[in-house]
């Protein structure tokens, strides 16, 4: 592969939002020696299809405006535990005993560190590993290592008991691994013989050297980063000063652990608590308390090898999820060094902002948003920009690392540069749509990493943009048209609640609110019932069970299960969130349908184009006549767009009265000419059975919906995240852009909105 393609500036910021004077933070990585120039622009548009408006961004005058000395910066990703041993007991000279559990997913991969103090660069220390080997116990010396090995590969994805002896006196070792498989806490079950057990013992013939460097969990030291990453589940790892006895060593496997000079002993599930399990702390239950903290997010509330298959809440159960997962490939924080801090004026106007950094022909811009002042409003309308969901996309790999992306798609995947760069460069961290190396799903994402799709003029696989770029076709459009706005992240709606929306007369979701939290939906609920006005500008929105981390407001939870579009699923027994306890999933399957919401819920995708509305009869009631106004009642709403040549496409929501959609909602214009790249979605497939896409199935099609709720409050959805994308059409004077702006402007009017409580004629 060639560096040509390659972008050699990358970015990053430590938030996605910040209020006027609040600093954030933005951290570069360059490849080209020299200065960069950073400058604050205000992004209008991204989309470059010369079918629309083209590229919009307007340099804001900024102390921030200026060169900066360019450096490159490293990503080390993979996570592990760290522990804190400022006494040095783990530089162990002496005799001693290492063991752990261990579900390893990886096992053909070489030198995976369980535990130890090791030294990979100087080749010094002690570890216990699993590979190609089976167990082995390595000893370093600082000119090179011994080592001991059981022999044969541990199965993957089974419980063993893993462990190891040394005695520097007689120098020698001895290695085991014993499955410890129970009906449901493995691949397979315990009813068959698999490969590993083993027991080896030899001498080793090196000194035993003291590694200078931290005790590690999942990892190893190898000078200033870390590898010899593990993957996998770790369980009870625990350190001796001396060699165990054979019938202490028996009692290992069933948890009967000698404290006779036992040095540490760290329990994972010692701090589950009712809420999940959201400290990076691992407590040691030995006598010094040398307690660890957990390094690029490794996966917690997993199951361990107790899991007895009957409770699958961990916070119910912590004794059965007394494990971490680990990934060589985890990424929570790049820990760059900041380049560039910046206060954001009092004065700035609320909006979508970038940093753009440029150094010779490169370009790259980090966005931001910019709220107004905490606790204030600027406008009376605001769009939430759904950064939750931005992290769920960020870096994802669907296309060039999918197999099925084209079958999905219904064409053939377009890779722009960023899509190969990513490709080439998995440091940059996996999206909530992809696997980690062992096969297992990603559910925790990180903003403080370079993310190569959250860019203004990026265009998907797929041709068009996603998220945040096909946000800006609204921001576009509401500042093309001169409608005032404010811009908030749904993480404030998530933090600050209802306080928050109530203080505007109109809230608009942007194209693909997917991902929401419980506080949020709450907010949302809410601020509905107080007689709130909203616009739902998407589709497939409010729909995965998401949460934010309670400490780290830069990471996000999902656990997919049981149904749903979903990139992949739960293992057994870990649907419920780490950060919260709570059950992942689909809201819909936690008794909030996105119907009950705004109407409307997710009812089919397809990406090979877009097509048009047509309206009902329920577009000519007196209650929703200020909608259509402007608008003939044959005309086809949105056959046009930038965004697969239509309003209505890509993720699709239906009206359903079964599902929630309240009595009085006004189906105003519905979806056709749909192909049968939109089936319906999987979780309202009870049986299988040909015939099941659009041009079959009534029901795999978008609705545009009106409804009233409580206190003058009111709710306009169009259920496809295509809509946006035709707001521009025609220099913005089309039938799109008319029915979104007739109902903000109406919705601005604080007076009654008509006919509240009537029920449509067409149910009468
Ligand atoms: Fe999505």
């Amino acid at each position: 592969m060639t560096n040509a393609r390659q972008p050699r500036l990358l970015s990053y910021a430590d938030r996605l939002s910040v209020a006027p004077s609040e600093p954030i933070e933005f951290k570069v990585s360059s490849l080209i020696p020299g200065e960069f120039t950073a400058e604050i622009v205000r992004l209008q548009h991204g989309d470059r299809n010369p079918e629309g408006p083209g590229f919009r961004e307007h340099i804001i005058k900024s102390v921030a405006n200026g060169q900066y000395p360019a450096r490159a910066q490293d990503i080390d990703p993979g996570s592990f535990i760290r522990v804190d041993d400022p006494s040095d007991r783990l530089a162990l000279t002496g005799a001693f005993s290492l063991h752990a559990f261990v579900f390893p997913t990886t096992t053909d991969q070489a030198r995976q560190v369980v535990l130890g103090r090791y030294a990979l660069d100087t080749e010094t220390g002690y570890a216990l590993e699993v590979g190609p080997e089976g167990v082995t116990l390595r000893i370093g010396d600082g000119t090179g290592s011994s080592v001991i090995s059981t022999g044969d590969p541990l199965y993957g994805s089974c419980w063993y008991s893993v462990g190891a002896t040394y005695d520097p006196q007689t120098r020698i070792g001895r290695v085991w691994a014993e499955s410890v498989i129970t009906s449901t806490n493995s691949l397979v079950a315990n009813t068959v013989p698999i490969s590993g057990p083993g027991n080896s013992e030899g001498i080793l013939d090196r000194e035993l050297g003291v590694a200078p460097a931290p005790f590690l969990i999942a990892a190893a030291n190898a000078g200033n980063r870390f590898d010899a990453h593990f993957n996998g589940k770790i369980e009870r790892p625990a350190v001796w000063s001396r060699v165990l006895t054979d019938d202490e060593i028996c009692a290992l496997r069933d948890g009967n652990e000698t404290r006779t000079r036992l040095v540490a002993l760290w329990d994972f599930a010692a701090d589950i608590t009712s809420t999940g399990v959201t400290t990076d702390r691992v407590r040691d239950h030995g006598p010094s308390a040398l307690h660890g903290t957990c390094q690029q997010g490794p996966a917690r509330g997993m199951t361990g090898r107790l899991w007895a298959g009957v409770d699958e809440r961990f916070t119910l159960v912590p004794s059965e999820y007394a494990a971490i997962h680990f990934h060589d490939d985890d990424l929570e924080d790049c820990g760059w060094d900041t380049d560039l801090t910046w206060t954001v004026p009092d004065d700035l106007p609320s909006g979508a902002y970038a940093l753009r950094i440029t150094q010779d022909d490169e370009v790259d811009r980090q966005p931001f948003f910019v709220l107004p002042p905490r606790g204030s409003a600027t406008a009376d309308v605001v769009l939430v920009i759904p950064t939750a969901s931005y992290l769920a996309y960020a870096n994802e790999h669907l296309a060039p690392g999918g197999t099925f992306a084209q079958s999905i798609f219904g064409q053939t995947p377009v890779l722009g540069a960023p899509d190969l760069y990513l490709h080439e460069h998995p440091e940059l961290g996996l999206s909530l749509y992809d696997l980690h190396s062992d096969g297992s799903g990603v559910h925790l994402s990180s903003l403080r990493r370079p993310i190569v799709n959250l860019r203004p003029d990026k265009r998907t696989s797929l041709g068009g943009p996603w998220q945040f770029p096909a946000d800006l076709h609204l921001v576009d459009w509401l500042t093309e048209k001169g409608i005032e706005f404010d811009v908030v992240t749904d993480l404030e709606v998530h933090q600050e609640g209802v306080e928050l929306l109530s203080q505007y007369q109109v809230v608009l979701t942007g194209s693909h609110p997917e991902y929401i939290t419980r506080e949020t939906l709450d907010a949302w609920e809410q601020y509905l019932t107080q007689g709130g006005r909203a616009l739902y500008l998407g589709g497939n929105g409010f729909y995965w069970v998401t949460n934010w981390h309670p400490e780290k407001s830069h990471v996000i939870e999902v656990r997919r299960g049981e149904s749903g579009i979903r990139a992949w699923q739960a293992q057994p027994g870990e649907l419920h969130l780490q950060t919260n306890g709570e059950r992942g999933g689909l809201w819909r399957w936690r008794g909030r349908a996105p119907q009950k919401l705004v109407g409307v819920g997710f009812a089919t995708q397809g990406f090979d184009y877009s097509s048009y509305f047509t309206q009902t009869e329920d577009a000519t009631e007196p209650a929703v006549a200020f909608i259509v106004d402007g608008i003939k009642p044959d005309e086809k709403i949105g056959d046009f767009g930038l965004e697969g040549g239509g309003a209505s496409g890509f993720e699709l929501d239906r009206y359903d009265l079964r599902l929630g959609t309240p009595p009085d909602c006004r189906l105003l214009a519905t979806s056709e000419g749909h192909s049968d790249n939109y089936p319906r979605v999987s979780e309202e497939v009870q049986f299988t059975m040909p015939h099941m896409g659009a041009t079959m199935d009534y029901q795999a099609r978008g609705d545009i919906v009106f409804f009233h709720t409580h206190n003058g409050g009111a709710v306009f959805s169009t259920s496809s995240i295509a809509w946006c994308g035709s707001l521009s059409h025609n220099d913005y004077d089309n039938n799109v852009s008319r029915m979104t702006e007739n109902v903000i402007r109406r919705f601005l009017d604080s007076t009654p909105l008509p006919d509240e409580g009537s029920v449509p004629s067409s149910r009468q």
